[in-house]
């Protein structure tokens, strides 16, 4: 959700803070402002919308300084308006905050401050740890920002300056993530790494329940009781380019042309020779004993959205090479639902920003009732990873666009490793199968690479769909995957309905809705179910649909029934939803183009969700 981004240093904090907010953008973009400390005051300036509409406020009235915060905000509480962008003043203007994430008991704290006579002037739940922190400030503002937050329930992160004490700005942290880069003489704080990456690759993890106090000079870490925390430095290893567009016009277009290599990365150092001569798996971070692999009973995954379609293609995975059976759950269905967790199962919680609020909460009940949590998580030392008993990292870089490409395909990848793994430890998989997949892996890249070299068709055929209010998406078995998170893709970015189902289940009601010309895209890759796939398509071309299908290169029979085909190369089909995932979103971003749709930040939406 909102992201955030403090400065204390030589630097006019002005410039550090909106260049941290332009790498931070894809986290909300609804409004933006920020505050800075200068000569016994803060100055603040917000604007509602993208944030070139901040760039133009400032540049008119600049805030100098060297001490500020600042925010980029998706709306909770209270429409996006000027008034409700952070940061929030108390009533003396002398204390601003900054706030990711809700305070669920803000009502009751409003009603409190309130009667005590505090006029708020937002709607929102933040402003509440505004007056609160001025409340309980008497001369440090550590204590403040302590008493503040052990009055506030909720997972957030928040962080407040003051012109009475303007060398420092002090954050905390409840769940919503947070880091402090350290730099020579100057230090940072941001909710995301890509915030500061170009002024530091030194960062300290700020954790659940901890206070931090950053000066010009250093840094210093406390629990909400008051002990020191000493922890070490990391370093973010990730190129500075890597946030940036290279090129492209957009991130997402960059991100979809990433994927050969983020799938070679992926892959990485986990395929080693074998004995055999051959090559096999061998994943690091997992503290698997000889047995573990052997006494799963059950998987449990978890995700939300991308991640979630990535989870329905695991399951599939997991049962045909590693005979476990598995159940794939929404994390906000599992975390309120009844599930019977045993000993014996695992559960694999998915998620590109490893913060989504549900993921880790249903990542959270399924290890407290006893369930070995696996994360699968782009992120290195979020919320998910920390949490999780194993961490399959899935390398895919920082993904900037909000709709998920890159770290999506990079999870079918980890997917795929970890399936041949439990394979081959439980014996399921024979050596020659497992030597065979592995070979097939290895073509992944390359052949990621040519669905990439040819977009004409999709683009020509993005001109047909662009002029239609909806599109139906159909598969069977993993294709269905495929098809659900296509449908995602294009509805995301396009803002065009589209429906995704089994393509069998078309006959069952949705049928009504197709005459001529409704586009239909249809995922033929699986050879057991080709014959089902195209009777399915027969029934949409006798009714006059529009049949886009993506299917093997070098499948004929398609085009009998279809009217359009996008190519991909031939692979196993186990991994053919990693191929079908890059036509599905050039077909989505290309129809967003012609549209002219705001293909990063789409409407509405925001990177990660750490609200519920
Ligand atoms: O960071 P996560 O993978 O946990 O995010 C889950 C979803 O919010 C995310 O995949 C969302 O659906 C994407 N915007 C889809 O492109």
């Amino acid at each position: 959700m909102c992201g955030i981004v403090g400065y204390v240093g030589p630097r006019q904090a002005q410039d550090v803070l909106m260049h941290g907010l332009a790498r931070l953008e894809y986290r909300g973009y609804d409004s933006a402002g920020l505050a800075v400390a200068d000569r016994g005051r803060v100055a603040v300036a917000k604007a509602e919308g993208k944030l070139a509409r901040l760039i133009e406020r400032v540049d008119q009235s600049p805030l100098p300084g060297h001490a500020g915060i600042g925010h980029t905000r998706w709306a909770t509480h209270g429409v996006p308006s000027d008034r409700n962008a952070h940061p929030h003043s108390d009533t003396t203007g002398d204390f601003v905050v900054v706030h990711n994430g809700i305070v669920e008991n803000f009502r009751a704290l409003r009603d409190r401050l309130e009667a005590e006579g505090v006029a708020f002037r937002s709607d929102t739940d933040s402003e509440v740890l505004a007056h609160l922190v001025a409340r309980a400030f008497d001369g440090d503002l550590t204590e403040a920002v302590r008493r503040t937050i052990s009055q506030a329930e909720g997972a957030y992160a928040l962080v407040a300056m003051t012109s009475r004490q303007p060398d420092r700005i002090v954050a905390a942290r409840m769940i919503s993530p947070l880091v402090v880069g350290l730099g020579e003489g100057e230090n940072f704080l941001a909710s995301d790494i890509p915030a500061v990456l170009e002024y530091t690759r030194e960062f300290l993890l700020v954790e659940d329940g901890e206070i931090a106090t950053v000066t010009r000079d250093g840094a210093t870490l406390e629990t909400i009781a008051g002990s020191p925390v000493r922890k070490q430095p990391f370093t973010a290893d990730w190129e500075t380019d890597s946030v940036r567009k290279g090129g492209f016009d957009h991130f997402m277009a960059k991100e979809i042309h990433e994927q050969p290599d983020v799938i070679s990365r992926t892959l990485g150092a986990r395929i080693r020779p074998s004995e055999d001569g051959g090559e096999q798996v061998a994943l690091e971070g997992l503290e698997w004993s000889d047995r573990d692999p052997a006494e799963i009973d059950r998987i449990w995954i978890t995700a939300c959205g991308t991640a979630y379609h990535a989870g329905l293609v695991g399951r599939v995975l997991f049962e045909q090479l590693a005979g476990i059976p598995g159940e794939v759950a929404f994390a906000h269905e599992l975390r309120y639902g009844k599930p019977l967790f045993r000993d014996g199962s695992l559960t694999l919680a998915i998620s590109q920003s490893g913060e989504t609020a549900d993921t880790v909460a249903a990542a959270r009940l399924a290890r407290r009732r006893g369930s070995r949590l696996l994360a699968l998580t782009n992120v290195v030392g979020s919320s998910l990873a920390r949490e999780a008993d194993d961490v399959l990292y899935t390398w895919a870089g920082p993904e900037i666009s909000v709709a998920s490409t890159k770290a999506y395909v990079a999870m079918l990848v980890g997917e795929s490793l970890l399936a041949l793994e439990l394979g081959r430890r439980r014996g399921t998989l024979s050596r020659t199968a497992e030597r065979e997949l592995v070979a097939e892996l290895r073509t992944l890249p390359g052949k990621a690479a040519r669905v990439l070299e040819d977009m004409d068709e999709v683009s020509r055929l993005a001109d047909v769909l662009a002029g239609s209010p909806d599109a139906y998406f159909i598969g069977r078995g993993l294709d269905l995957a495929s098809a659900m998170e296509g449908a995602l893709k294009l509805k995301e970015i396009s803002y065009i309905h589209a429906e995704a189902m089994p393509a069998g289940e078309l006959k069952h009601g949705t049928l009504a809705l197709i005459s001529d010309g409704t586009p239909v895209v249809a995922v033929v890759t699986q050879e057991d179910v080709h014959s089902k796939a195209m009777l399915s398509l027969q029934e949409v071309k006798a009714r006059r649909g529009l049949v886009i299908a993506v299917a093997y290169e070098d499948d004929e029979e398609i085009g009998t029934v279809s009217d359009h085909v996008l190519r991909i190369p031939r692979v196993a089909d186990v991994f053919s939803p990693i191929l079908a995932a890059i036509p599905l979103q050039l077909l989505a971003y290309f129809v967003a183009r012609r549209l002219g749709r705001d293909i990063d930040q789409p409407r509405n939406l925001a990177k990660s969700v750490t609200v519920e």
